[in-house]
């Protein structure tokens, strides 16, 4: 039985505006993303995830689209889109399209009708609610901070916004909004796209009552009556279905929640294909024992028809190699990572910069800030009476812009990503994929033999687990396909470990990685050192 051609995939997730910038205005855009295809295919990924290219006013940095039938004009035109997909395509990369259903932009032409009066066709594409004596219909927390309402002074009603007071919800109980949500699908499917990230999935239901939410025993607020509602599951699988109109789309979900028994509802026969697991990526410390705990969740939690996902960075999170790895073991501990990435089981999504180690950016004034949620953080601390320094350094913690820093190709004024000054500053310009793709050691050339690897042993991407365990801070697994048996010990400690593999090992194994493939004796004990990763085929 043949695989679908995303079970063996490697993803790479490109944020837009910080990848490449081909007219030099500062800001990374569609013909800058094809210029470096070349690149993404000596890199060995299969396909690329676009974050949010449509028309948008960019308070969210795309996540708040205003037309999405149109590529913003920062980032290019249609015929630029159109030409991505067919030199993507002619390179064997597919391109997956980053969707958002869950909302517009208040700037949307649907929400500025919805808002121009009560009685509008299209008020009730969005959610609105009267308010509660003079105060918000219920306590419901936005996500980026503050009310999740936001009052209309026109129509003296309160519209609901999980995200920022620019992303207004839409009401997905309305058909109308599914027809013209199904609409956007089909149209960028007919550009070429192989398959949608969707944003925010569960959140795309309100239970139609609006009860306050809890709060645990920090005083946080539990979302419990605004995502994951009734119901969900049915537009999901409708959504899905509308997709898989064309042949073998790969539909993943953004599920926003950490609750594997919640995630593992998305995905499965007609749901999404798979849901990004953010167990792995949110995690602040560096600890074995939980990095074996996830990969040991996912799989007892998963059936055969689920794949797991493996990232460990995105755009909404800080980078691994500034989260896990300390001096001097950083470079190390990022090559333990992508080791595992690439060879558990699981969709790898490498996140740009991270193959070539690139470093979370501390921004030292608010005004430098663009994202939405490190602002937010930053004018919530100054009001609750932090000094500027602490709000600083809170706005530094909580936002994003960290990890979207622009992407570093050489050791020239602004990295090679543009002529012109870029719309956010370079994070730590000394690594750079210039200097890495000359350096045989380099980051970026072991992401490189472990993409390969990855590719050509079936075990690593399609097989099951045959053993899956922790000893003493070594993660070790053995992946099987048919006949072929492939052991991988993972080090994570800071001193050299030997390790006895005489149990698995055979007359005819084979070590495959680091350095060059040779025989290996049965009787060979595995030496590794701090922080490596060993592959053989047993
Ligand atoms: C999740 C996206 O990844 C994030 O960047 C965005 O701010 C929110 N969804 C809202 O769309």
């Amino acid at each position: 039985m043949s695989l679908p051609w995303w079970k063996k995939a490697v993803f790479y997730e490109i944020y837009v505006p910080s990848f490449c910038d081909g007219n030099n205005d500062g800001i990374g855009d569609i013909q800058g993303i094809i210029s470096k295809l070349d690149y993404l295919r000596e890199l060995g990924i299969d396909g690329i995830w676009l974050t949010p290219f449509y028309r948008s006013p960019k308070v969210d940095n795309g996540y708040d689209i205003s037309d999405y039938f149109a590529v913003d004009r920062d980032y290019g035109t249609m015929a630029d889109f159109e030409r991505l997909i067919a030199e993507a395509h002619r390179r064997g990369i597919r391109v997956i399209a980053d969707l958002v259903l869950n909302h517009t932009s208040t700037s949307h032409p649907w929400f500025q009708e919805a808002r121009s009066a009560k009685d509008h066709p299209k008020r009730d594409w969005y959610i609105w609610k009267d308010p509660a004596g003079g105060a918000p219909p219920n306590n419901w927390e936005s996500f980026f901070g503050g009310s999740a309402w936001e009052y209309d002074e026109k129509t003296g009603q309160y519209y609901y916004h999980a995200f920022s007071k620019n992303q207004a919800d839409l009401n997905w109980t309305n058909p109308e909004v599914k027809k013209a949500m199904f609409a956007v699908i089909d149209f960028w499917q007919a550009k070429g796209v192989d398959g949608f990230r969707f944003d925010v999935i569960n959140f795309l239901k309100t239970s139609g009552k609006f009860p306050n939410n809890p709060y645990d025993e920090k005083g946080e607020q539990i979302h419990r009556f605004d995502k994951d509602q009734e119901g969900i599951l049915e537009t999901v699988r409708e959504i899905c279905a509308e997709c898989r109109r064309r042949p073998e789309p790969f539909l993943v979900g953004e599920v926003g929640s950490e609750d594997l028994q919640i995630l593992k509802r998305y995905s499965g026969k007609g749901l999404l294909d798979a849901v990004f697991n953010f167990n792995l990526g949110s995690m602040e410390k560096f600890s074995v024992k939980r990095i074996f705990a996830e990969l040991k969740r996912m799989e007892e939690a998963y059936t055969d028809e689920q794949t797991p996902t493996l990232f460990f960075s995105s755009h909404d999170m800080s980078r691994h190699i500034s989260r896990f790895g300390r001096p001097p073991h950083e470079v190390e501990t990022a090559k333990l990572i992508a080791t595992l990435m690439l060879t558990a089981r699981g969709i790898p999504f490498i996140y740009y910069g991270d193959e070539i180690g690139m470093r979370d950016l501390y921004l030292d004034d608010v005004k430098k800030m663009k994202d939405v949620q490190g602002i937010a953080a930053y004018e919530m601390a100054i009001a609750s009476g932090k000094t500027e320094g602490e709000a600083l350094k809170i706005a530094n913690e909580r936002g994003r812009d960290k990890s979207r820093s622009p992407m570093q190709w050489d050791g020239s004024e602004f990295a090679g990503f543009s002529d012109a000054s870029p719309w956010l500053p370079l994070s730590d310009q000394s690594v750079h994929v210039e200097g890495q793709r000359k350096d045989p050691d380099s980051l970026f050339n072991h992401y490189r033999r472990l993409i390969r690897l990855r590719k050509a042993f079936p075990a690593l991407h399609a097989g099951r687990y045959r053993v899956l365990r922790e000893r003493d801070g070594v993660i070790f697994y053995i992946r099987s396909h048919q006949e072929e048996k492939i052991l991988v010990v993972l080090n994570f400690n800071e001193r050299s470990v030997s390790f006895p593999a005489g149990d698995f090992l055979s007359e005819g194994s084979e070590w495959l990685f680091p350095g060059e493939r040779r025989r290996i004796r049965p009787d060979e004990p595995l030496k590794l050192a701090p922080f490596e990763g060993v592959i053989v085929k047993i």
